[in-house]
């Protein structure tokens, strides 16, 4: 039978012992080292090799994984150890620039370092349902690329080891702007009374046409052309202005929608009514502070 590669993982909270388990799952043989050594106790059972320190957790195998809360917990966790040798997936989570000085700090110390996002919640992490992207070294990537695959699929974006911070941060922001929008429409249903159980389905009916939607944005940003066409920025104003309209005459927090209306706003005054949404890029890519010239909220059809 194939041997499969040996692996440790750095690491055993929620996320951790997931990765953990699906390496066991897939028959690597698998040492395991946590701050609180209890929480091993349970993959130990189920075969894991308890490492008594992270020195000794690193050195039990060819290939190890990071998973610790923030980028302080993985120096305090690494401090002192010698890595030379050792090749290091750090899949904890931060910003572009948390990976790449963590990236710096471990070469620093003799590894070879990949760093990963892991981009699904802990009971997807797996070989069907997982998606994990990574940035770094390809020949890292390359190298283990099988025995990472049993976390999920295997997305490598390239050299600089910011890149998967990078797109789990963009992934992030579509993410959590659409979550708070729809809290926001439910709480504006809400005051007239509906349901936000009858109304998510009509919500659901915008996420089908986001992804073409997202497509025509994107080429649009990359070309650096807006046409408006079939839209154009004083209507979407205008229909933005209703919906902080709306809020307002609830008594909604109309903080949200406010953010976008005050952005088409201030691309119309800058000469841009005809163009489409897209047009908008360029006042994100400008913040300036909140400009006198957005529109009263109330004023509903401007
Ligand atoms: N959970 C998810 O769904 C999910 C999804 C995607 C990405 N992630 C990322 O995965 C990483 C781990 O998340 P998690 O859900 O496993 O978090 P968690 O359950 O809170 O576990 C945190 C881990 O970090 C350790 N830790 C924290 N501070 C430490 C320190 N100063 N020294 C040593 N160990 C320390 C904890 O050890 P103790 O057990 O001793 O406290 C524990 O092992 C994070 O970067 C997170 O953003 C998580």
């Amino acid at each position: 039978m194939e041997q499969k590669e040996a692996v440790t993982v750095l690491g055993l909270g929620a996320m951790g012992t997931a990765l953990a388990r699906a390496l066991l799952a897939a028959g690597h043989p698998v040492t395991v080292w946590n701050r609180t050594p209890a929480r091993a106790d349970a993959l130990v059972a189920d075969g894991a090799r308890p490492a008594p320190d992270p020195a000794s957790a690193v050195a039990a195998s060819a290939l190890t994984i990071v998973c610790l809360l923030d980028d302080d917990a993985v120096r305090a966790v690494l401090d002192g150890v010698d890595l030379a040798g050792a090749t290091l997936v750090n899949l904890t989570s931060g910003t572009p620039e948390h990976a790449r000085a963590t990236a710096a700090w471990l070469s620093d110390r003799g590894a070879e370092v990949l760093a990963g996002t892991i981009m699904v919640p802990t009971p997807l992490v797996g070989p069907e349902e997982g998606l994990v992207l990574y940035s770094g070294p390809a020949t890292v990537h390359d190298r283990h690329r099988t025995t990472l695959a049993a976390l999920g699929r295997t997305d490598h974006l390239g050299d600089d080891p910011g890149r998967a911070a990078l797109f789990d941060l963009g992934m992030l922001d579509v993410f959590f702007a659409g979550l708070a929008s729809f809290l926001h429409a439910a709480a504006v249903v809400g005051r007239d009374g509906v349901p936000a159980a009858e109304f998510v389905r009509y919500a659901e009916e915008v996420v089908a046409i986001l992804p073409a939607t997202f497509r025509g944005l994107a080429e649009d940003v990359d070309a650096g052309t807006h046409p408006g066409e079939e839209d154009n920025l004083v209507m979407d104003a205008t229909a933005l202005g209703h919906i902080v309209a709306t809020s307002r005459a609830r008594g909604v927090d109309p903080a949200l929608p406010e953010l976008v209306h005050r952005l088409a706003r201030r691309a119309i005054d800058r000469g841009h009514g005809a163009d489409g949404f897209s047009r908008v890029v360029d006042e994100i890519r400008s913040p300036r502070p909140r400009d006198a010239a957005a529109a009263p909220a109330d004023a509903g059809a401007r």
